[in-house]
């Protein structure tokens, strides 16, 4: 078996990287990555020791490149993590997303279908699903829930799902789509909310949480959304979303405040600043089809998944303080100065 991850070189593919190449000791891994400011190398340097896996550096919208690789490799399986993730990143700048996120998901796609890869699963997120409303703890999110996204970068990843699903209905391509809630754990980029905290707390910084703080993420340890994957590609069924979440809701705030308490830190640092425009209130997932048909469950608690993550961030400063250097400084300040 031969799978082809695209964006391992980013947060959530290398730990699927990592998960693969232990629990599958035959498949050989090809990881495909544009190396841009959120794909780090450094990350994949025990993988690349070992010979069932190989690193190439390409963009997934460069259509010559990827046929090419197609045309080399001959992949069984293809598992698409590559994307522009971040929320703000796609407020400030859309194109780049729709370029990334849905016309890099068709060449992809395109490939697929020439070389005869056997499944396509696309890494999609809940957000595509738009938010729920903070005083109704009640409704949820299943795969039936009308897309509705809210920002560019969720709209991007629907558009992107739709025409997965529209290869599947025209062409008959076999695809999955997993659509997963936040992820938190190790190699997560500082921009995004945890390792955010986790690296100003370090350096005594102020937290800036956006608005009130009272935005609900559901939070799941990324080794569980690994799993999830690994059983979906394995076992999902041919045209159906998957929806990955472990019931784990917290406001933003009192991650904040849990953070700050496994430091030992003040929450004096804590600075409430101008929301995100279009913020999405509450995200909840409701996994119950992944649970009754493919007998996935979460096993990392958050409070065990903040400590190995703070622990992990503890231990691996200089994969860290090499990422906030440079142009992170830059991103910093045009995105949080007089906020
Ligand atoms: P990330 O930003 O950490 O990593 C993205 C990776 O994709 C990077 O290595 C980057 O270099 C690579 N990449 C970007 N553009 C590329 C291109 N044109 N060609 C090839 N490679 C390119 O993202 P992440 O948080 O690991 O998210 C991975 C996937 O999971 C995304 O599709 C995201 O939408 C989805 N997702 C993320 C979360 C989360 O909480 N982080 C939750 C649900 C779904
Ligand atoms: O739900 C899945 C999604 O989760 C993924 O599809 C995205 O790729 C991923 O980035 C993440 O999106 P969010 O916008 O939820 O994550 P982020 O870490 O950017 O923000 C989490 C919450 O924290 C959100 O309500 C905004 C808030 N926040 C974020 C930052 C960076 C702050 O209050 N302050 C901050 O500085």
């Amino acid at each position: 078996m031969k799978i082809l991850v695209t964006g391992g070189a980013g947060f959530i593919g290398s730990n699927f990287i990592y998960h693969m190449l232990s629990e599958h000791p035959d498949y050989d891994i090809v990881c495909l990555d544009a190396l841009t400011y959120a794909g780090n190398l450094h990350t994949l340097e025990p993988a690349l020791k070992n010979s069932r896996f190989k690193f190439v550096k390409g963009d997934i919208t460069d259509r010559n490149a990827v046929f090419e690789l197609f045309k080399n490799e001959k992949f069984d399986t293809v598992v698409n993590f590559a994307a522009e993730s971040h929320v703000d990143r796609s407020i400030n700048d859309p194109a780049i997303f729709l370029s990334t996120n849905v016309m890099g998901t068709q060449v992809l796609l395109d490939a697929c279908r020439e070389f005869g890869v056997s499944r396509f699963h696309q890494i999609s997120t809940d957000e595509v699903y738009g938010d729920l409303p903070l005083d109704r703890p009640d409704l949820f999110f299943t795969e039936e829930t009308p897309i509705h996204a809210s920002s560019p970068y969720s709209a991007s990843k629907a558009g992107a799902d739709l025409l997965v699903l529209a290869y599947y209905r025209t062409y008959g391509l076999p695809v999955t789509v997993s659509r997963c809630s936040n992820n938190y754990g190790p190699y997560h980029f500082p921009e995004k909310l945890i390792p955010l905290i986790i690296v100003n707390l370090l350096h005594d910084k102020p937290i800036p949480v956006y608005g009130t703080g009272e935005n609900i993420r559901d939070w799941l340890y990324v080794e569980d959304h690994c799993k999830a994957v690994d059983l979906v590609i394995h076992k999902g069924t041919p045209g159906e979303v998957y929806n990955i979440g472990g019931h784990n809701e917290m406001k933003n705030i009192d991650v904040v405040k849990l953070v700050i308490s496994e430091l030992g830190k003040s929450e004096d640092l804590i600075t409430y600043v101008k929301d995100r425009a279009g913020h999405d209130k509450r995200y909840a997932i409701d996994p119950t089809k992944i649970h009754r048909e493919l007998g996935w469950s979460p096993e990392v608690k958050f409070k065990d998944g903040i400590k190995k993550t703070v622990q992990w961030y503890l231990d691996n400063r200089e994969w860290w303080e090499d990422l906030i250097s440079g142009e992170y400084i830059n991103y910093y300040e045009k995105m949080y100065k007089n906020r």
